[in-house]
């Protein structure tokens, strides 16, 4: 059974989807782009992330194509870009992923990072495409923790269901400050990039754990980011080879020595550190 979390409007989301953050930009390799998400979706990862800004659509439409005949099966998220953030652009922003996806609705739609339109105005282009059934519920993307303060003090602005940001394991910044804010506040956060896009080092600690359990250093370091109950992630994986081992790793508890040693090798932050992006 897919472990899953618990959105404030309600929706269980699975904790383990998929990202799709540089599909859709090689026509070569949309087979397997598209035989990849299936794949997941088939084994429970049915919460599927992507953005009007990759690959301009191009991702949003092998997501439509692997989902066509299915739909009803995935929690699909989608993000605007900060430039369309406005009322009105923002409904064609919206209208056009939908198009791209397949679909007449989006489950959850994120402001992909904070922009010069107000919150105000995001948020009742949010509303507004919530009443005309485009999209189901909203969120944030790349919120630090004044952002998100400053959205609980915005008309329906607590209406958020989740605030996506970076965080693996040489990317520690939002434990202290954010982590222990969205708890408090109820907002489940929704990890991108937990693998650093394949860039962790293989020896250390994350080598040595990694052969002593027989598993690959990535997984270990999804599993470090799954060990907190209350978070969701997307890693992206354009093989099915990788979908496998990231399905591998829901049996993965790692142990309070592992943890410690993870910890002297990629050290938590003391106190606040400041909003990392990608
Ligand atoms: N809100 C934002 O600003 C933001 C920013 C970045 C990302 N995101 C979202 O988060 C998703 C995930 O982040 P990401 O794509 O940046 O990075 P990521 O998930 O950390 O890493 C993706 C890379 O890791 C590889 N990979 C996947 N599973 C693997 C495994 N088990 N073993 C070894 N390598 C593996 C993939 O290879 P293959 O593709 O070859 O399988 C790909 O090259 C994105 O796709 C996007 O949906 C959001």
């Amino acid at each position: 059974m897919m472990r899953t979390v618990r959105l404030p409007g309600g929706d269980e989301v699975v904790a383990l989807g998929q990202g799709t953050w540089r599909m859709g930009e090689r026509r070569g390799a949309r087979k397997d782009e598209v035989a990849a998400l299936q794949h997941g979706i088939a084994c429970g990862m049915t919460l599927i992330d992507t953005a009007e800004m990759y690959g301009s659509g191009g991702a949003e439409k092998v997501i439509g194509e692997a989902i066509r005949g299915q739909r009803d099966k995935v929690y699909l998220v989608s993000k605007v870009l900060p430039s369309n953030a406005g009322r009105k652009r923002m409904k064609r922003a919206c209208e056009k992923s939908l198009k791209c996806l397949g679909t007449d609705y989006l489950d959850l739609y994120l402001l992909h990072w904070r922009s010069g339109v107000s919150l105000d105005e995001t948020i009742e282009g949010f509303l507004a495409l919530q009443e005309a059934g485009k999209i189901r519920r909203f969120g944030v993307s790349n919120f630090d923790i004044d952002d998100m303060k400053e959205l609980w003090e915005t008309p329906d602005g607590q209406g958020c269901q989740t605030n996506q940001i970076l965080y693996n394991l040489s990317r520690r910044w939002p434990e202290g400050a954010l982590m222990d804010w969205s708890r408090r506040h109820g907002q489940p956060l929704m990890i991108y990039s937990p693998l650093e896009q394949g860039r962790l080092p293989a020896g250390g600690a994350l080598g040595a754990i990694a052969a002593a359990r027989g598993v690959t250093t990535m997984q270990v370091a999804l599993a470090w980011v799954l060990r907190h109950e209350d978070v969701f992630v997307v890693p992206k994986a354009s093989r099915i080879a990788h979908v496998d081992e990231n399905l591998g790793v829901l049996d993965i508890v790692l142990t309070d020595d592992e943890l410690a040693a993870l910890d002297k090798d990629f050290p938590p932050p003391e106190g606040g550190a400041p909003l990392e992006i990608l």
